[in-house]
């Protein structure tokens, strides 16, 4: 089957992330197997990340990764420390941040110094926001190590702490000098988390098109889920791939094609709103993309084919279980959640449907309440 674009043997080549605001804004997103061991000759070749690092990681990876990642900075000259956080959602705080800060503080970091953040999405989120706001902005590396990292986390610039129970309440937009994944790091990641971040690359296989223009991904999925550990890099930058080009055109989301990216969300927000975050993210996405497609085959903007295809691919990556054990709640419910997204605006419900080909996606708001609700009430059906 033809290699679609990004999945040949460019694929190790860096995607090059270019901003407005000129050269000095430009960084590289790299993703290969082994990419661990070379990268203080990376962040060497970089330049302008100042003598300092700061390794902010958390428990799960210290006793894995640390060590590789302190000596090969060192190597190429850096004079390295670490923190290493509790694992889980509850260190992305202010309290949290705040120990960052006195770190950085008492080692004297400057602005020109580098926090570089070794983790999943949590790790990633909280050093992207102290780096913004230390010295109102210092350097900052992505060493994603989770699937979520590295195809959606780590790429875009967002970033934040919760505050209590709101999620992300308070964050910035602000891009690293250089996302480098290393995809051996998921050998150890639990099966659960890879499979929950698995909805997120077949998300991009459903807006692709809209995002790039570019086809061919869901089928490369298609032709590869069974057996994924060859294609991992490849699916990875892809991913990422798509994520930047998105990032690209729509930094700071006010183009509306950041939008694309919520492909599933507004019902997957609402089911881990309702059990009361008892459900990955992921997991939640993948509920909501394919109650999104049911969606779009009820309304006749896709073929019923779409739907049976997308089932096969979530029973290849594992992601049927979920679909099928997702926790039920009445879809009023839901829908009450569905309301108060805060994407909504003038009322009305903003979904993203797939529309007419696989990696095409239109945005409606104006679907009626009824529609939902009937896709909501018949959950498994088709
Ligand atoms: N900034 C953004 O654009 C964006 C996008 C999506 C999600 N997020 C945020 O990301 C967070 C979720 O990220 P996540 O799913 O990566 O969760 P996470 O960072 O909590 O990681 C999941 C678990 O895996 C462990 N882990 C990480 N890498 C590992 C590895 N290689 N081997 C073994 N264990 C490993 C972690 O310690 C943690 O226990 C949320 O806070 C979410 O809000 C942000
Ligand atoms: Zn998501």
């Amino acid at each position: 089957m033809p290699s679609p674009a990004g999945l040949g043997n460019s694929s190790h080549a860096p995607i090059a992330v270019r901003l407005t605001g000129g050269e000095s804004r430009a960084y590289p997103i790299m993703a290969q197997a082994g990419l661990l061991s070379q990268l203080g000759h990376a962040c060497r070749q970089l330049g302008a990340l100042g003598t300092k690092v700061l390794i902010l990681t958390d428990t799960n990876l210290q006793n894995r990764y640390l060590s590789q990642v302190q000596d090969s900075l060192q190597q190429a000259g850096f004079e390295v420390t670490s923190l290493v956080l509790d694992a889980g959602e509850r260190s992305k705080s202010l309290d949290q941040a705040q120990g960052v800060y006195q770190t950085l503080i008492q080692q004297g970091f400057t602005r020109k110094d580098t926090l570089l953040g070794l983790g999943g999405g949590v790790i990633g989120d909280l050093s992207g926001f102290c780096a913004s706001t230390y010295h109102r902005g210092m350097a900052l590396i992505h060493v994603p190590t989770t699937l979520v990292a590295q195809v959606d986390s780590a790429i875009g610039g967002k970033t934040a702490v919760n505050l209590g129970q709101i999620k992300n309440m308070v964050g910035t937009f602000y891009q690293p000098k250089a996302v480098f994944t290393d995809t051996d790091t998921l050998n150890s990641l639990p099966p659960r988390e890879f499979v929950a971040g698995m909805a997120e690359v077949i998300k991009y296989g459903l807006i692709e098109t809209s995002c790039d223009g570019q086809t061919g991904f869901f089928e490369w999925l298609e032709a590869h889920a069974s057996d994924l550990q060859a294609g991992l890099p490849a699916m990875i930058h892809r991913c990422a791939a798509i994520k930047a080009a998105v990032v690209m055109a729509d930094e700071l989301e006010t183009r509306g094609l950041r939008f694309f990216l919520n492909l599933g969300h507004t019902f997957g927000h609402a089911y881990e709103t309702l059990s009361e975050y008892g459900i990955l993210h992921g997991e939640a996405v993948a509920i909501g993309m394919r109650l999104a497609v049911r969606l779009s085959v009820a309304l006749g903007l896709v073929d019923a084919t779409l739907l049976q295809r997308l089932d096969a691919l979530y029973q290849q990556v594992g992601l049927s279980a979920i679909v099928q054990n997702a926790p039920r709640f009445p879809a009023t419910e839901v829908l009450a959640v569905m309301k108060h997204d805060k994407k909504n605006q003038d009322g009305g419900i903003k979904l993203i449907l797939p529309h007419q080909t696989i990696g095409q996606v239109i945005v409606r708001d104006d679907i009626p309440d009824a529609a939902i609700l009937s896709i909501l009430s018949n959950e498994t059906s088709p």
